[in-house]
């Protein structure tokens, strides 16, 4: 960023605060924000005239206010595409360590309670044979039914359309239009849509209350898809067999309802964190940053989504 352009950068972890945010609109002509700020109508009055660009260093856009953005005569990216893959393994890897204990075992070790084996002890469920619920198959949730066939699951989705033949042949997947009749029928659901208005607590109580009581539900979206109050207290009367979750609808608090339970899985919301993501994804920033310079439109533009 600072070889190509007068790159101002926050160099500590730390979220700008909202008068940060605020000075950095009214100043620049292109921000790149993280899933951290907050860019709403209210702060993109602060822009100033030389704001041209709003860059998202993400895949998701749900915190920042497309409509009123482009609506104001600015270009709105993000970066899909290059945080697929690890997503989907984070996926896989929370499917698997909810229904083989696997968290439970390591934590276990690390106190010194191994005591030898036993017949009984330790007993998950098998994940080859069963079915699994994707809600979004879009692209991580692609990636994530290639991973999920391999491990012996058949695959079962939730769209607003289907995906074509030629995507559903690929992957045997079988379409659900009714989300209710899916979720009372599959052993293990798992979360890639967007949130938006329409997938905002989606996995309400009711839907919630759906699931078979040795379901698992996986959720590596957003938190704000899933009543994380409703959720938390099926888990505690043994409602599902468990969650394994890497987001949160108050992020980085967490419904307390939600810890301590033997059968849940938490993560910081590391779905996307490798290495390879972080530089792929910082690339595509620039990329639509240069394109944008050199007089063309970005690759990755965001439109508002149909009223
Ligand atoms: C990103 C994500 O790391 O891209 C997304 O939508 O949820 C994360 O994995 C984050 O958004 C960075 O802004």
């Amino acid at each position: 960023m600072r070889e190509l352009f007068d790159a101002e950068l926050n160099l500590t972890d730390r979220p700008f605060t909202n008068d940060e945010l605020r000075d950095a609109l009214s100043r620049a002509d292109v921000l790149v924000p993280t899933i951290t700020d907050r860019i709403d109508a209210e702060t993109l009055a602060h822009a100033g005239e030389n704001l041209k660009l709003i860059a998202n260093f993400g895949a998701g856009m749900d915190h920042v206010d497309v409509a009123a953005a482009v609506g104001r005569g600015l270009i709105v990216t993000n970066t899909p595409g290059v945080l697929t893959e690890d997503t989907a393994d984070m996926t896989m890897a929370l499917i698997l360590a909810v229904a083989r204990r696997v968290v439970e075992g390591a934590e276990l070790m690390q106190r010194g309670e191994f005591k030898g084996w036993a017949p009984t002890w330790m007993t998950g469920r098998r994940i080859w044979g069963k079915r699994l619920g994707i809600i979004g198959l879009g692209r991580i949730g692609q990636a994530v039914a290639r991973r999920a066939r391999a491990f012996g699951l058949s695959i079962h989705y939730h769209n607003r359309k289907p995906v074509g033949p030629r995507i559903e042949e690929e992957l045997g997947a079988t379409y659900w239009d009714d989300l209710d009749q899916m979720l009372a029928r599959v052993d293990v659901v798992s979360v890639n849509c967007p949130h938006t208005p329409q997938t905002h607590r989606l996995l309400s109580a009711e839907r919630l209350a759906l699931l078979q009581p040795h379901a698992v539900l996986v959720n590596t979206a957003r938190g704000e898809i899933v009543d994380e109050a409703a959720l938390a207290e099926l888990l505690r009367r043994r409602g599902i067999a468990g969650a394994g979750l890497d987001v949160f609808e108050q992020e980085p608090a967490v419904h307390p309802g939600l810890l301590g339970l033997p059968n849940v899985v938490l993560l910081p919301h590391m779905g996307s964190a490798t290495l390879e993501s972080r530089v792929d994804m910082g690339e595509r920033v620039i990329l639509n940053i240069r394109t944008l310079q050199d007089g063309h439109r970005p690759p990755d533009r965001v439109i508002p989504a149909a009223a």
